[in-house]
C-alpha cells in the first residue's frame, strides 16, 4: 500500500486512490484559510487544493492543466491539484501558503 506523507504525518492508501480524498478523510489540512469551506469539492475548478508532490502520481488531467494556467500564478511551477491526482506509489505532499496554496512561504499555524 502506498504511503502519503503530509505535514509530518503518514497515511496509507490503496494504489489508485484520489489524493484529495486520502487527505480529507485523514483530516489533514489540504486547504488553507477560507478555502476549507470555499472549494469546489474536487471538480478541478477552484485551484485551492494545489500542492507540491514528490513521488509517483497520475499525469495532469485536462481540467488540471487548464486551472493551473489561470491566476494567481498561471505559470508552470510543477504544482498539482490534489483532487486531480491518483496516488501511484509512496509520495510526499507539501502544502504551500496562501488561499490557493501557491505562496512559497507556508502559512503560520
Ligand atoms: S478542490 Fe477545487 S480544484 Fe481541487
Amino acid at each position: 500500500m502506498p504511503t502519503v506523507q503530509f505535514a509530518g504525518q503518514s497515511v496509507e492508501c490503496l494504489q489508485g486512490s484520489n489524493l484529495r480524498m486520502v487527505l480529507v478523510r485523514a483530516r489533514l489540512p489540504l486547504y488553507n484559510d477560507a478555502a476549507r469551506a470555499l472549494n469546489c469539492r474536487g471538480r478541478g475548478r477552484c485551484g485551492t487544493c494545489t500542492v507540491r508532490i514528490e513521488g509517483p502520481v497520475s499525469e495532469p488531467t485536462e481540467a488540471e492543466r487548464a486551472r493551473l494556467k489561470l491566476p494567481p500564478d498561471g505559470e508552470d511551477r510543477g504544482l498539482r491539484l490534489a483532487c486531480q491526482c491518483t496516488v501511484l506509489g509512496d509520495i510526499t505532499v507539501t502544502k504551500l501558503g496562501g488561499f490557493f496554496g501557491r505562496r512559497e512561504e507556508p502559512d503560520k499555524a
